[in-house]
């Protein structure tokens, strides 16, 4: 790592756990890349620290934070100002101290859309299926409406994506059971579950009414292609797991902080992949 200077810009991630992430590598990876005199550092913060800790990082000369779990609402409440979308999804996983307050951001969604950009899935005006109501579901399936799609939302607990769907208006909801037939009209699959993770259950989804042109996509990235995108795969249909929506919502605090637009090249990939792969050793 390039030696710092006294006038370094800081950034780094603060929640609880922090351990796993990859933002410290792919941060990492892009200060390397463009010679920045700066640093992004893991910030174990733990429920009811967080506001201290946000004083602190302030006081201390950060320029700004990415915030994960659990602190993305917490974060939200103590911004000064935030984007449309981070208010509306009421979370914000990007911060950046400034001058006059803190400027809140929520990236999740737009990453998504970005990288469904780069792998060619158009979405507007297309039916969209989408599995799950948790957090990240919100923060894809709002951006997924905005941007022109026919969202239909289906999860284990029904009443979770009613009340989704509700919120966001215009938004269709099936029962869980109906998740392969209802693949028969849709454009995209979006797996927003934790079925599929490292040391979670696989998703079970019959891909078998499927129409050939379906793009099927993931946002789980350990593993790289989970049981849903192999079998995708199989079938010769298009896919896209989580690593361009991870690397894509990184891109706008980087520029914030550090004053650079950085790119998502194949090194940056690989880079990530090799770190996942030697840590699941
Ligand atoms: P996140 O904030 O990352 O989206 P979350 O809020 O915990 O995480 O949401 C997890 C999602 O995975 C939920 O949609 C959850 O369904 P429920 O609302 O019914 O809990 C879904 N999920 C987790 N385990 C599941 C399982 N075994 N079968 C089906 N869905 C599951």
């Amino acid at each position: 790592m390039k030696t710092l200077t006294g006038n370094a810009r800081l950034a780094g991630l603060v929640g609880y756990p922090v351990s796993f992430s990859q933002a410290p590598a792919m941060h990492g990876y892009w200060l390397q890349k463009y010679d920045i005199d700066g640093i992004y550092v893991p910030l174990p913060v733990r429920e009811g620290e967080f506001a201290t800790a946000i004083a602190g990082l302030r006081a201390a000369g950060f320029r700004g934070c990415n915030i994960t779990k659990p602190h993305k609402q917490e974060a939200a409440a103590l911004c000064d100002r935030m984007t449309e979308a981070a208010e509306r999804m009421g979370a914000v996983n990007t911060l950046v101290f400034e001058e006059d307050g803190i400027s809140g951001f929520n990236t999740d969604g737009f990453g998504f859309l970005a990288g469904l950009e780069q792998n060619g899935i158009a979405v507007d005006g297309r039916h969209v299926l989408v599995l799950g109501a948790g957090g990240a579901c919100r923060s894809i399936a709002m951006t997924l409406a905005e941007a022109g799609a026919a969202v239909t939302l289906t999860n284990r607990t029904r009443s979770k994506a009613e009340a989704l769907a509700l919120e966001l208006g215009g938004l269709k909801v099936i029962d869980w059971e109906q998740r392969a037939d209802a693949l028969a009209e849709a454009d995209v699959l979006v797996n927003t579950t934790s079925l599929g993770m490292l040391s979670q259950p696989p998703l079970e989804m019959d891909l078998s009414r499927a129409r050939d042109d379906l793009a099927v996509t993931d946002i789980v990235y350990a593993p790289q292609k989970t049981e849903l995108l192999k079998n995708a795969e199989s079938r010769g249909l298009r896919i896209m797991n989580g690593l361009p929506m991870l690397m894509n919502q990184a891109r706008p605090g980087f520029a914030k902080w550090f004053g650079v637009e950085p790119e998502i090249d194949a090194g940056l990939e690989k880079h990530l992949v090799e770190r996942m792969q030697a840590s699941a050793k």
